[in-house]
């Protein structure tokens, strides 16, 4: 775990907060992302615990209630979103509990007890990606889901400039990078998509699906057309990476 980069990411968080409410929650996966109305991932939530790694503002919890989650569990770095998440969810009938915590630690969550775990564009976050799907192993009951959704590794990777794609990074290079577009500083990992897929086996996941799919609307391509996810450049490679694993039972 890196204290100076989560220190220097909570802070970014907390000041960019609010410029991040509710963008791309559950049903959506990420900008130009086929959404769960089509996947299908999570099947059916009904009486289901539940934990958002990276729960942000509380807009996918809120997905999850209005489907019947049996809890609402939630972890995020910031208490800017955390306290967002907190007035979203106010009037819940579900069980909520919401923890102020780095992905890398376990701030007293259980065990054996989660039917889901997922996280939606936070992941790649982590300054221990090993450690964080680690624990989030330990959280989920045996045969339990882990679903995630991250920035596709090839997207940072990549510009445009007039139609043209230019590789500025190599694709072997992973680790720790300043990303750029944010007013305070806010360091992002690297993972090439191996690293996640070796990361999960190694931690005791199955995978179940990966997918690297573009979906857009009419109104996406006016939406993403001069944005850090382009409508132009989604048409050449994906935006987001979404996996679905499982905890391996034990034999
Ligand atoms: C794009 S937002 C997540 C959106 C949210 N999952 C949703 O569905 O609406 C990314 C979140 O990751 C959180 N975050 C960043 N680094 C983190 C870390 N190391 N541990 C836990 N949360 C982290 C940020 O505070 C932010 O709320």
């Amino acid at each position: 775990m890196n204290v100076k980069t989560l220190k220097t990411n909570k802070h970014s968080w907390n000041e960019a907060a609010e410029r991040f409410y509710g963008r791309n929650p559950l049903p959506e996966y990420g900008p130009m992302a086929p959404s769960e109305d089509n996947l299908n991932l999570f099947g059916d939530i009904t009486n289901l615990k539940v934990l958002d790694i990276g729960c942000g503002s509380g807009h996918s919890l809120q997905y999850m209630n209005e489907r019947n989650a049996a809890e609402l569990w939630g972890l995020d770095l910031s208490e800017k979103q955390l306290n967002a998440a907190r007035s979203l969810l106010e009037n819940c009938t579900t069980p909520v509990k919401l923890f102020e915590s780095p992905m890398e630690e376990n701030p007293g969550l259980p065990h054996d007890y989660f039917d889901i775990v997922y996280s939606i564009y936070a992941l790649g976050w982590t300054t221990n990606l090993d450690k964080t799907l680690a624990n989030i192993n330990k959280y989920l009951k045996q045969g339990g889901v882990f679903i995630f959704s991250w920035e596709h590794p090839l997207h940072s990777r990549v510009s445009i400039e007039s139609g043209v794609l230019t590789l500025d990074k190599s694709y072997h290079e992973e680790g720790p990078y300043d990303h750029e577009g944010w007013g305070n500083p806010a360091i992002m990992q690297q993972f090439k998509v191996s690293t996640y897929i070796n990361s999960l086996i190694n931690c005791g996941f199955k995978i179940e699906q990966v997918i690297e799919d573009v979906y857009y609307s009419e109104e996406d391509i006016q939406r993403h057309e001069n944005r850090w996810y382009s409508f132009e450049k989604a048409k050449s490679i994906p935006t987001t990476i979404i996996i679905k694993s499982r905890k391996l039972k034990l034999e």
